[in-house]
């Protein structure tokens, strides 16, 4: 079994090769493409899903966001989708772009084999229309991450009411809290994420069970534990070290494959449980934990 670091060493091979895969295709210039919409509109009840295809003028810039908008605007006004920044910044515009997570935003035509692309939703999102799908349960995994800082000294109002009341030497605990660079390199990378969901889409615990936090939710879990700002490490590890949390990771890493921003959530996994099986240094517990009932 290779150990942590040599797993990292293999992801980012993986993750390096899969890179080659869609960067490397061959560049094509074509003037038009089919796109192949998926379409179902399950608020209304729709049971049945059914794709449209729609034949699209490109040039060499047109990103699959341009290509839909071209669609929604010219050929069909009815199609769904959901995107703001247009700049690979808002994490709105995820979709399936022939099978894989992407930006809709950031997935250049040009760099796409065929003369077909096929656009569905975003899978383990519950769905709501066309493109569309339901981004609560995967905010709430986050929000339950507690994604803010825990410093009881970061608070201005008791900074002014225990400096009333304390001795100087309590007093040098407050103000600017200071980072080195390594402090900052500890947690960097995990703060890009832009809570897309690419991630949690090609996370296949997270299609098996719900109550996993899933891989963006765990990163940003390992991004304020890493933090040396924050003080609150018992209560983070707390939350995370469970059946349904850190453990239910089998580490295929398709997470850090899709994620446009550059995190690597399967690391930061990965980081978190080293950190909590070094913190707890309780091997037994985490045994049980493997060998107990998933289904609880
Ligand atoms: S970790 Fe990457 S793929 Fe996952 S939500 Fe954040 S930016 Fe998106
Ligand atoms: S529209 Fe904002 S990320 Fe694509």
């Amino acid at each position: 079994m290779p150990n942590l670091i040599g797993k990292i060493k293999m992801l980012t091979r993986a993750r390096q090769t899969h890179i080659r895969i869609i960067e490397g295709s061959k560049i094509t210039t074509r003037d038009k493409i089919l796109i192949n919409v998926f379409r179902k509109n399950t608020v209304r009840g729709d049971t049945e899903h059914h794709y449209d295809k729609f034949e699209i003028p490109v040039r060499r810039s047109t990103t699959v966001l341009d290509a839909l908008l071209y669609a929604k605007s010219y050929l069909d006004r009815s199609v769904a989708i959901r995107y703001s920044c247009r700049m690979a910044s808002c994490g709105s515009c995820g979709m399936k772009i022939n099978g894989i997570p992407r930006l809709a935003c950031y997935t250049n035509v040009s760099q796409l084999e065929g003369d077909t692309i096929t656009c569905t939703p975003l899978s383990n999102f519950p769905h709501i229309r066309d493109l569309v799908t339901d981004f609560s349960q995967f905010f709430d995994h986050h929000k339950d991450m507690q994604p803010f800082i825990h410093n009881e000294f970061a608070d201005i109002q008791l900074k002014t009411e225990i400096t009333q009341k304390e001795d100087d030497s309590k007093n040098k605990e407050f103000g600017e809290f200071k980072q080195t660079p390594k402090d900052l390199d500890k947690y960097l990378q995990f703060s890009y994420c832009i809570k897309c969901g690419l991630c949690y889409s090609a996370c296949p615990t997270a299609g098996a069970d719900l109550k996993f936090p899933g891989p963006q939710a765990l990163a940003q879990m390992y991004r304020y534990v890493a933090d040396s700002r924050d003080n609150a490490i018992n209560e983070r590890l707390d939350i995370v070290d469970n059946q349904h949390g850190v453990w239910r990771c089998h580490f295929p890493s398709s997470c850090s494959v899709v994620c446009p921003k550059g995190v690597d959530p399967s690391l930061g996994i990965q980081l978190l449980r080293r950190h909590l099986v070094g913190f707890s240094k309780n091997e037994k517990k985490i045994a049980e934990l493997f060998n107990k009932d998933l289904q609880e």
